[in-house]
């Protein structure tokens, strides 16, 4: 009776499993504070992949790990870098695992800014933006279905877009990380990805936690300006934004439950004070519950284990 009259559930199809790649050996293994997480080499990444497929997983988010670092991320768009190979590995060997790339900056400045700076050391959005224009045609090239910029900069949609087109990837869609929060949750991948600012924080770019009518117009901005898919992150502390968003906006609408909501869990799993599993069939149910179409979640492999 109770599963008759159940309200939501949960498709391994809606979920989405984070998989970050380095460049060099050296940087691959575990991860301290995401017990059950790793970064891989390109061979490993694509065994991974190839895991998740036969679980019944049918879409991946990609992270690099460059070999070097600048200020001007060069290694970002190299049409040889560590995300360009491994998307292009990926879709030669599993065609139909949806490949999205995480399209951010942070992984390859040596100062860990999402974007490029100015002289006075403020992130220049402008000139960010044409960067981020730049990796995402090599992103293209390389095969990924689905750019997904996290940067956070103004106009950057619009001109994603445009590049795109210009480069006849047209069919080349865009999930937008519309209202990300300048969180104290994203600590755990700031280790993973080696992506910490130097000096300074994010929030002159990022949300502000207090804001939902801001989360709103952000939104609206990315979709007026060509996003498929519009993106909450991270996802419990803002399932109120999450729910508006649903109400407001008929688009595919993604949660991203972020490594810090992750490694909270494990660490109090690991202690016997929560049940695990019980407590990872809750959160994932309740992105659902409140509007999410798609769900990205270091829980995804997991849950797809458990109910393929
Ligand atoms: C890159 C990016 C971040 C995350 C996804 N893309 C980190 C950040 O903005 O600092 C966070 C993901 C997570 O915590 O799981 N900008």
């Amino acid at each position: 009776m109770r599963s008759l009259v159940r309200e939501h559930r949960l498709a391994i199809e809606q979920l989405v499993q984070p998989l970050f790649v380095v460049e060099r050996r050296e940087d691959a293994g575990a991860i301290e504070a995401m017990p059950g997480i790793a970064r891989f080499e390109l061979e490993r990444a694509v065994d991974e992949a190839r895991e998740l497929h036969a679980l019944g997983l049918r879409s991946l988010l990609l992270f690099g790990i460059p070999a070097s670092k600048d200020a001007g991320a060069t290694s970002a768009y190299a049409p040889d870098g560590i995300v360009q190979r491994c998307a292009r590995a990926i879709k030669s060997e599993i065609p139909d695992m949806l490949v999205v790339a995480d399209l951010c900056c942070c992984e390859y400045t040596d100062h860990g800014h999402c974007g490029i700076l100015n002289a006075r050391g403020d992130v220049d959005n402008d000139a960010t933006v044409s960067l981020l224009s730049a990796i995402a045609t090599t992103y293209a090239q390389a095969g990924v279905d689905v750019v997904a910029p996290s940067d956070m900069m103004d106009g950057r949609v619009a001109a994603i877009r445009t590049a795109l087109d210009a480069a006849g990837a047209s069919d080349v869609a865009i999930m937008a990380y519309s209202a990300k929060y300048a969180s104290a949750f994203y600590g755990p991948f700031r280790e993973a990805a080696g992506s910490s600012p130097r000096f300074g924080d994010r929030r002159s770019y990022q949300m502000d936690p207090p804001n939902a009518r801001e989360a709103m117009r952000e939104i609206a901005l990315d979709v007026a300006q060509g996003a498929d898919i519009v993106m909450v992150k991270p996802g419990l502390p803002y399932l109120d934004v999450l729910r508006a968003a649903r109400e407001r906006f008929d688009v595919p609408l993604a949660v991203y439950n972020v490594s810090g909501e992750y490694a909270m869990l494990k660490a109090a799993a690991q202690r016997g004070w929560l049940e695990e599993e019980r407590a990872v069939e809750e959160i994932l149910t309740s992105f659902v519950r409140a509007g999410a179409d798609i769900v990205i979640s270091y829980f995804a492999k997991e849950y797809a284990r458990r109910h393929g």
